[in-house]
């Protein structure tokens, strides 16, 4: 794994959301395993991200999603495909973006403080093997740069790893 620098980054996302993704795709580097990678990706993105209060990821298993390593409180771990916005990205295979968790019909809540979130699908030889999910607190917190970062994150992991899931 390549050394990164994890001290505070630039305010601007336009300048500091490339080098969180630099800095994701320097930890995966060398290593294949889902869950390690998964468990640096969550920690950076935890660390940089600002006013987010939970990052992380689900790993299909079956027909189900299972929780995997993220940064925040403790989260439900078992969502049915098409449940919940986590469930929505995995069977429509599209990120969802919920400016407000409270006005999405069959929103789980593992947070009761999160009021925005946006979940991207992490695919892997044309399939949806995960999800990566970023919970804050704040309504409409996640725009047109956060989407930018995770699909890429997203994109990274599912190229960076071995996928139980994918044939
Ligand atoms: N809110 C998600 C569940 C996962 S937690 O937010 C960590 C959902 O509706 O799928």
């Amino acid at each position: 794994m390549a050394d990164i620098q994890v001290e505070a980054l630039p305010d601007d996302p336009a300048q500091a959301y490339p080098q969180v993704l630099g800095q994701v795709r320097a930890v995966l580097t060398g290593e294949r395993d889902a869950v390690a990678n998964a468990a640096n990706a969550a920690a950076l993105l935890g660390h940089h991200l600002r006013r987010v209060n939970w990052v992380g990821f689900y790993f299909v298993r079956g027909d189900e999603l299972v929780l995997g390593p993220f940064a925040g409180l403790p989260a439900c771990v078992r969502i049915a495909r098409g449940r919940g916005v986590c469930g929505t990205a995995w069977l429509e295979d599209r990120t969802q973006v919920v400016p407000d968790v409270h006005r999405f019909a069959g929103h789980i809540a593992c947070d009761a403080a999160s009021r925005s979130e946006v979940v991207v699908p992490v695919r892997a030889r044309g399939r949806v093997v995960g999800v990566l999910d970023c919970d804050s607190a704040e309504v409409d917190r996640f725009g047109a740069a956060e989407v930018d970062l995770l699909e890429g994150v997203a994109a990274a992991m599912g190229a960076a790893c071995d996928w139980p899931d994918a044939p």
